[in-house]
C-alpha cells in the first residue's frame, strides 16, 4: 500500500460505532476487571487508546516495530538519551537544532556524559574513536544549513564500530526519509512540525526496530511522563492523513523560492533541492525530496536585514517550521541563541544567515512578497 494511503487508513474505530476517525479517550484512567485481571489500558501515562493508535499509524508509516508519542520533541531526544549511562559519550554534528546542543552541553556534565562535535560526519574517522563513545546523534539535512550526511556510509562505519545511531529525521519526516532502512537504531522527531503540520501542538515521535531497546524507552516514556496528551495525539493522527500532499506543496514551494533567491544579486542561497548544493547527489540517493526549509545569507553591504524581515508580509518573523504558513527566522538570536558567538562562526551562523520555513501557499504569493522586502531592503 501507498504511504498516502496508509497515512488515511491507518487507525480503525474499534469501538464498534464506526467513527471514521479514531476517538479521543480523555480519560486518566481505566476500570479494570478483577484483582488480578488487568487489561491493555490501565493508567494513561503508560498507555491510552488514542495515543497508542497514533503509535501504531506512526510506526506503520516509519516502516518500524515500535513507536512512542511523546509530549515534545525534545522529549523525544531526552528519552533517547535516557539510553546512555554514567561515563558515555556521544559523537553529535556541530549543527544540531539548538535546543538538542543546549540539551549536551548543560545537562550532559552533571550526569557524567560527555560529547563530541563533529563538523562533518561523512569524513570522520570511526576506526579511532575512543572507547567511551556508545553513540552517534545526527540530522540530515542539518538545521539551519541543510548539509547532508551519507546515511548509508555512516551508520554502516559508527555501527561497524558498535555505536548506537540516533538520527534526528524532523526535517524529512518518513515521506522522505527513513533512516532506519539504513540501519539507524532510534529515530527521533520533533512532531511540531511537519508531521502535525499547523502550528498547533507541540509534539515528538521515538521510533525504532530493536526490540532490546524498546522496553528502556518505554519506560523513560512512562516514567519521565513525557507522554502526549490524548488531544494532542487526535490532532497529530489527523496532521498525519494530509501530510504526503502538504509536504509536496511545501518542496514545490521550496524549489520555487530557492530558485529565485538563487538568481538574486548578494544572496548565498542553501538548499538541496538546488544543484550546486554540495549534498544534492546524496540527498537525491537517500531520500525521496528536498522538503520545505531553506536558508540563505543576505549580503550586508546591499540589504538592511531589519527592513527585510520587516517588510514581508507572508513570511512571519517566527521560530518553528513545518506549519501550513511561511515563517522566516534568524538562527543566530532564535533557533542557535544557546552556541556561543565563537561556535556560531565556526559552523557557519552568520548573523545575516535567514531560515524560511516555506508553507504551503500559492507559490507566486510567496515570490511576490520576497521580491517586494528585497526592494524595500535594498541599501
Ligand atoms: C530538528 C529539530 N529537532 C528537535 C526539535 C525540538 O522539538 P520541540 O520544539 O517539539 O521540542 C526541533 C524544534 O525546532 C527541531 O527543529
Amino acid at each position: 500500500m501507498e504511504y498516502s494511503t496508509k497515512a488515511i487508513h491507518g487507525q480503525v474505530d474499534d469501538t464498534g460505532k464506526g467513527a471514521v476517525t479514531y476517538p479521543v479517550y480523555l480519560s486518566s484512567t481505566f476500570l479494570q476487571e478483577g484483582v488480578q485481571q488487568f487489561g491493555d489500558f490501565v493508567y494513561s501515562r503508560s498507555a491510552n487508546p488514542t495515543r497508542t493508535a497514533l503509535e501504531q499509524q506512526v510506526a506503520d508509516l516509519e516502516g518500524a516495530r515500535y513507536a512512542l508519542a511523546t509530549a515534545t520533541g525534545m522529549a523525544a531526544t531526552a528519552i533517547a538519551f535516557e539510553l546512555l549511562q554514567s561515563g558515555d559519550g556521544i559523537l553529535i554534528s556541530d549543527t544540531v537544532y539548538g535546543g538538542t546542543w543546549q540539551f549536551v552541553n548543560e545537562l550532559f556534565e552533571s550526569r557524567n556524559l560527555s560529547y563530541e562535535l563533529v563538523a562533518d560526519f561523512n569524513q570522520y574517522d570511526f576506526s579511532q574513536v575512543a572507547s567511551h563513545i556508545k553513540a552517534v546523534f545526527l540530522e540530515t539535512p542539518t538545521n539551519p544549513l541543510l548539509q547532508v550526511t551519507d546515511l548509508e556510509k555512516v551508520i554502516g562505519r559508527a555501527k561497524a564500530q558498535g555505536l548506537l545511531v540516533i538520527v534526528d529525521n524532523t526535517f524529512m519526516t518518513s515521506y522522505l526519509q527513513r533512516p532506519l532502512d539504513f540501519g539507524a537504531d532510534i529515530v527521533v522527531y520533533s512532531a511540531t512540525k511537519y508531521y502535525a503540520g499547523h502550528s498547533d501542538i507541540l509534539a515528538g515521535l521515538v521510533v525504532t526496530n530493536r526490540e532490546d531497546l524498546y522496553p528502556q524507552l518505554k519506560l523513560a516514556h512512562k516514567l519521565l511522563g513525557a507522554i502526549l496528551s490524548p488531544f494532542d495525539a487526535f490532532l497529530l493522527s489527523r496532521g498525519i492523513k494530509t501530510l504526503p500532499l502538504r509536504l509536496e506543496k511545501h518542496q514545490e514551494n521550496a524549489q520555487l523560492v530557492a530558485e529565485y533567491l538563487d538568481q538574486q544579486e548578494g544572496v548565498e542561497v542553501f538548499y538541496t533541492g538546488l544543484s550546486h548544493h554540495p549534498g544534492h547527489a546524496i540527498q537525491e540517493q537517500q531520500a525521496s525530496g528536498h522538503g520545505g526549509v531553506v536558508s540563505f545569507v543576505l549580503d550586508e553591504e546591499t540589504y538592511d536585514l531589519e527592513v527585510f524581515v520587516q517588510s514581508l508580509t507572508l513570511f512571519g518573523f517566527a521560530v518553528s517550521l513545518g506549519g501550513v504558513e511561511s515563517l522566516i527566522c534568524r538562527p543566530a538570536t532564535m533557533t542557535h541563541e544557546s552556541y556561543s558567538t565563537d561556535l556560531q562562526e565556526r559552523i557557519g551562523i552568520r548573523q545575516n544567515l535567514l531560515r524560511l520555513a516555506v508553507g504551503i501557499e500559492a507559490g507566486q504569493d510567496l515570490i511576490e512578497d520576497l521580491a517586494h522586502a528585497f526592494d524595500k531592503a535594498r541599501k
